[in-house]
């Protein structure tokens, strides 16, 4: 297993460049299907949830070329619906929206019930909901999802979204982009990915209004056409470096971001006592030598303060001055990671969904583990703030999610490099056969 090292206390100066977002990639990617042709999508990051997910597009019949390192042309004119492997589609939660997507194109889908990160329940009642809505007869049953349309195909139907949900929200998009009529989506997510993949269905001949708003309309078309569309910044990566930056007191030009995705992120960072300068398509975040004072953060669906912040958050709030809380409001449990950083020397009181801060932490380096994508990216940070040497292991859960993450802080002065370390266990090894 792969581990990565870092010696901390060293602040990070310079220009690092952000790529394209991982929850953008994963549902457009997905998106293709609807197209019956050719797609080029670019700035699509290289991490192993986009490989997954071309994987799983590969394996029910698209063909794909990689043109550059972040570009790809994916042909989805021969996808057989339903042939998606069960163990491929357990590997990443975003697999789902092949179900949405081979509704939308075929009228029927079947496919696993997905993996992804473990914060508590992960429901899908949403997702069915609305896939009922339009008229579909949906099967959970022996692990596997099954979807299917009368005849005559899906129908256009308004769907009031119990909770707000990206996945659902994404999902009923795509099986609704062909169906006869106008589907209104209400309470609907309003995160810029589901914008992004608006956008790109948009470009690719669909009629969608209302992305960005939590009212989403869609009025059916008969046909999508092929399109080239380049996917929006990852705001959640661009965010990890900005907090970054604050933990090391130090200075980064973070760039290719959209600055208004960052606001939640950048409010919090200005109350802590960092200088946050944003520009057209960059933010600059420098730490004075004032220290960082407590805060109170709630996560929340977008335009709130990032959930997927959360873990990040915490290290800040570690080395603040004073008791800070840090709220979940959207996931059951995503406090995991703190007792890793307990092993930092991080003084935190996790009660449910709540956890209190007690500030003023000095981290000394310690061997953890990324227990999550987040949870890693975290624990990355308390590295790069600690004294002494980090050994980060279960690193594949970063991999999921960030693009070269070693070599951009190695490019900004961080002292933090990959392992890897050969397979010693039994099990590891059968693992790896
Ligand atoms: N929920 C339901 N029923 C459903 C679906 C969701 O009750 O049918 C609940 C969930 O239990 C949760 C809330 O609704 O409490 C929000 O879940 P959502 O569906 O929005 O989450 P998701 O689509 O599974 C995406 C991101 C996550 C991110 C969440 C929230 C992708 C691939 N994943 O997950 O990202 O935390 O939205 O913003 O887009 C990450 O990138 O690290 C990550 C975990």
């Amino acid at each position: 297993m792969d581990k990565i090292v870092i010696n901390g206390a060293k602040p990070l100066c310079g220009k690092i460049e952000v790529s394209g977002m991982k929850n953008s990639a994963v549902a457009i990617i997905f998106g293709t299907i609807l197209t019956e042709g050719k797609c080029v999508i670019e700035n699509l990051p290289n991490i192993s949830d986009v490989t997954d997910g071309l994987e799983i597009l590969q394996s029910v019949g698209a063909v794909i070329r990689q043109l550059t390192k972040t570009t790809f042309e994916i042909d989805t004119t021969r996808i057989i619906p339903g042939s998606a492997p069960f163990d491929l589609v357990r590997k990443m939660r975003a697999s789902y929206y092949i179900l949405g997507a081979e509704l939308g194109r075929f009228g029927k889908s079947k496919s696993a019930y997905p993996g992804g990160c473990d914060f508590g329940g992960r429901p899908i009642d949403q997702h069915i909901k609305g896939f009922e809505a339009l008229g579909a007869n949906v099967v959970v049953e022996g692990g596997y999802i099954d979807a299917n349309a009368t005849p005559n195909g899906l129908v256009a139907n308004s769907v009031y979204m119990d909770v707000v949900t990206v996945g659902a929200t994404i999902n009923i998009i795509l099986a609704a982009v062909k169906a006869k009529g106008t589907t209104i989506i209400e309470n609907a997510a309003r995160e810029p990915h589901i914008v992004d993949l608006a956008s790109f269905l948009n470009a690719a001949g669909a009629s969608i209004s209302g992305a960005g708003t939590d009212v989403i309309k869609i009025k059916g078309v008969s046909k999508l056409h092929g399109v080239n569309y380049a996917i929006v910044p990852d705001m959640i990566e661009a965010g990890t470096y900005m907090i970054a930056a604050a933990a090391t007191r130090g200075d980064l030009y973070i760039h290719n971001v959209i600055p208004k995705h960052l606001e939640s992120i950048s409010a919090k960072l200005e109350e802590m006592g960092a200088i946050v300068e944003e520009f057209d398509d960059a933010v600059r975040v420098t730490c004075s030598e004032r220290p960082l004072t407590r805060v109170n953060v709630k996560t929340l669906p977008y335009p709130g303060f990032p959930t997927d912040m959360n873990p990040q958050m915490g290290v800040l709030l570690c080395l603040a001055k004073g008791t800070s809380t840090l709220s979940e409001g959207v996931w059951e449990n995503r406090f995991k990671y703190v007792d890793e950083l307990r092993s930092m020397g991080a003084n935190v009181n996790v009660d449910g969904r709540i956890a209190v801060f007690e500030g003023g932490t000095v981290f000394s380096g310690a061997v953890v583990k990324a227990v999550d994508l987040r949870a890693g990216a975290a624990m990355i940070i308390a590295g790069l703030a600690a004294h002494g040497k980090t050994e980060i292991e279960e690193i594949q859960h970063i991999q999921r999610g960030y693009e070269d993450i070693v070599s951009k802080l190695r490019g900004v002065g961080a002292d933090i490099k990959l392992i890897s370390v050969p397979s010693t266990s039994m099990i590891d090894a059968k693992k790896a056969n």
